[in-house]
């Protein structure tokens, strides 16, 4: 069965967002709104404000919001579907919803050329073929049961098997092509996967979007090849293991993450399945933001060796940049995890997640590095860069620990140290927690309370229609025109319930979000509605002017210069009688 949008819209009325959120965190009244400490950053005092009234939530400080959905997903790390079932049984609505009836249905051709991959490549290793690869495994201790999991399997030295397989199937050449499982020379179509250990690799639902392969016999070309970039598999917003790790880091609050995906498969060897991996590149936005949602607590757990080390310093910043303070550990002698658990075994791995260090104890060290202490010129050196760091965060513990440290470390006052640091421009602090302001015009300030106002009585959807009003902005005009949409087929408005029906699209959402954040006396005058419509309704022409006058001057033709001319007049004329 799939829920409608006025049973999603019933079990958020029969929930009061204050008693939700008041469940999981402290809440005060203030005014006629309730205060608590923002539960999505580092907050630590009350920046979260729930209004019972428009039943939504907003912290002025990270900037997250939403409706009493949003906030569970955000809280519980659910998706859209679990949090409503979950406030559905709060409520005591019986519901019956299927595990996945919103998930677009997989248009890519792609799909299908992989799984139909997937299945010739695990049949492969399966046969008097395979097995030298098999061997190669056994030895790597990776025995039938990952290789099952993993869904691990074989390119063929036989180059054409996969891609005559292919094309029995009737994908077009070019596409088979694209999805880098096949190659074209002047013999003809081949495939691009010559004897290699073949790694699926999901998205992060869980479909299979490209493949990494590995060399198992001889070391003379690069030792993985991952298919290539398509439009179902861009490397810098997937994670390695996402999809079924998930589960049990939301169970154990807990995610490990780790550089390799061979260190992933090593993970699960000895039971430890709350884990991913980067594959090896620098870490993206999109990265970072999947594993915040992933738990509360992070482990980064990178390779031992020095480049290791870097890409911790570089992924723990890319989280830092969104409120979040992971935990790290170091392998000794260069280990990377698959090294580390076959050398030391799955007790002593396990001690050391049980034990990881802060991140500034980690940055500490870092920067310590190659540093000579009797050198003056390192020890200034090496304080700079510590109080640069110490400006990425907003933890004020932290900063205090840190200063302590580094004031016993290096014999200098802590007094002195402070003073550095706040003479230092806290430019990056400030990106933190709120984004650049954006210039203001009257055009801007107009379009924002024409859309506040709008969500809050149809009668400002009707001036806004009646008017013909055209937002100067892309995002504002398609939130408007979304606005009209919801208001035409569901007769009523209410800001929460809109939320709900725009949830899967993040930039509208979070618009909305600033929007909703001017906090504006709730009253309003027709007269006031009809200065933003105005305001816009100048724009629009002033705009319209413009690009005529710039087509007139470009125009050769005397015809229709002289039609051009014709508009301008009559915009003008139809402006003067308005
Ligand atoms: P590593 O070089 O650390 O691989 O690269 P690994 O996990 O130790 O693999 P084994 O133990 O040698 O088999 C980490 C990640 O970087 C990517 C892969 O995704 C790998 O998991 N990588 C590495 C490539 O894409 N291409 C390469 O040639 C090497
Ligand atoms: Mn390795």
């Amino acid at each position: 069965m799939e829920l409608t949008s006025q049973q999603i819209n019933q079990i958020r009325e029969s929930v009061d967002i204050v008693d939700i959120i008041g469940s999981y965190l402290p809440l005060v009244a203030k005014g006629t709104n309730f205060f608590g400490v923002c539960p999505f950053h580092d907050d630590h005092s009350p920046s979260m404000s729930v209004s019972r009234q428009k039943q939504i939530y907003r912290c002025f400080s990270c900037g997250a919001g939403g409706n009493v959905f949003s906030f569970v997903m955000g809280y519980e790390n659910m998706n859209f579907l679990d949090a409503v079932k979950f406030l559905a049984d709060k409520a005591g609505i019986p519901i019956q919803i299927d595990s996945k009836p919103l998930k677009q249905k997989k248009t890519s051709p792609y799909y299908e050329i992989y799984d139909l991959a997937l299945k010739f490549y695990r049949n492969n290793i399966n046969t008097a073929v395979g097995k030298d690869a098999k061997t190669y495994l056994d030895k790597r201790q990776i025995g039938p049961e990952i290789i099952k999991e993993f869904e691990i399997g074989l390119s063929l030295k036989n180059t054409e098997m996969l891609t005559k397989l292919l094309l029995k199937k009737n994908y077009e050449p070019n596409i088979l092509k694209k999805s880098g499982l096949v190659n074209e020379n002047e013999k003809g179509m081949h495939d691009s996967y010559y004897n290699r250990i073949m790694f699926p690799l999901w998205d992060l639902e869980g479909n299979v979007v490209g493949f990494s392969g590995r060399i198992y016999q001889g070391e003379d070309t690069a030792k993985y090849i991952n298919t290539k970039e398509t439009e179902i598999f861009k490397k810098g917003e997937l994670l390695y293991n996402y999809h079924r790790a998930k589960r049990e880091a939301r169970k154990t609050g807990t995610v490990v993450v780790m550089e390799g995906f061979m260190d992933v498969i090593r993970a699960y060897t000895i039971g430890i399945s709350n884990v991913i991996a980067t594959m090896g590149t620098a870490v993206t936005k999109q990265q970072a933001l999947c594993i915040k949602r992933m738990a509360k607590e992070i482990i980064l757990c990178f390779d031992g060796d020095e480049a290791g080390a870097k890409a911790t310093m570089a992924c723990s910043n890319e989280l830092l940049q969104m409120g979040i303070v992971p935990k790290i550990v170091r392998l000794e002698e260069n280990l990377d995890p698959d090294e580390y658990i076959l050398k030391y075994g799955k007790e002593q791995f396990e001690r050391k997640l049980e034990n990881p260090i802060s991140i500034m104890d980690f940055k500490l060290n870092y920067l310590k590095q190659k540093k000579d202490f009797t050198n003056n010129n390192d020890v200034a050196d090496y304080v700079k860069l510590v109080l640069k760091e110490l400006e990425k965060t907003n933890d004020v513990v932290l900063k205090e620990l840190t200063i302590h440290k580094l004031s016993e470390e290096t014999h200098l006052d802590e007094a002195f140290l402070k003073e550095q640091l706040h003479e230092q421009t806290p430019k990056e602090v400030v990106q933190v927690v709120s984004k650049p302001v954006a210039k203001k015009t009257k055009y801007d300030v107009a379009e924002k309370y024409l859309i506040y106002y709008m969500l809050e009585s149809p009668e400002v959807i009707q001036l806004y229609q009646n008017h013909n009003t055209y937002l100067p902005t892309k995002l504002y005009r398609e939130l408007a025109i979304e606005i009209v949409q919801y208001y035409k087929s569901n007769h009523s408005i209410h800001v929460a319930d809109f939320m709900t029906s725009i949830q899967d699209k993040p930039n509208m959402l979070t618009l909305l979000n600033e929007i909703l954040a001017i906090e504006r006396d709730d009253n309003y005058t027709v007269d006031e509605i009809m200065d933003y419509i105005n305001v816009l309704h100048e724009y629009g022409v002033k705009f319209q002017l413009k690009h005529l006058n710039e087509l007139i001057q470009m125009e050769i033709n005397p015809i229709k210069k002289a039609e051009i001319a014709q508009k301008i007049v009559e915009i003008r004329k139809a402006e003067m009688t308005r």
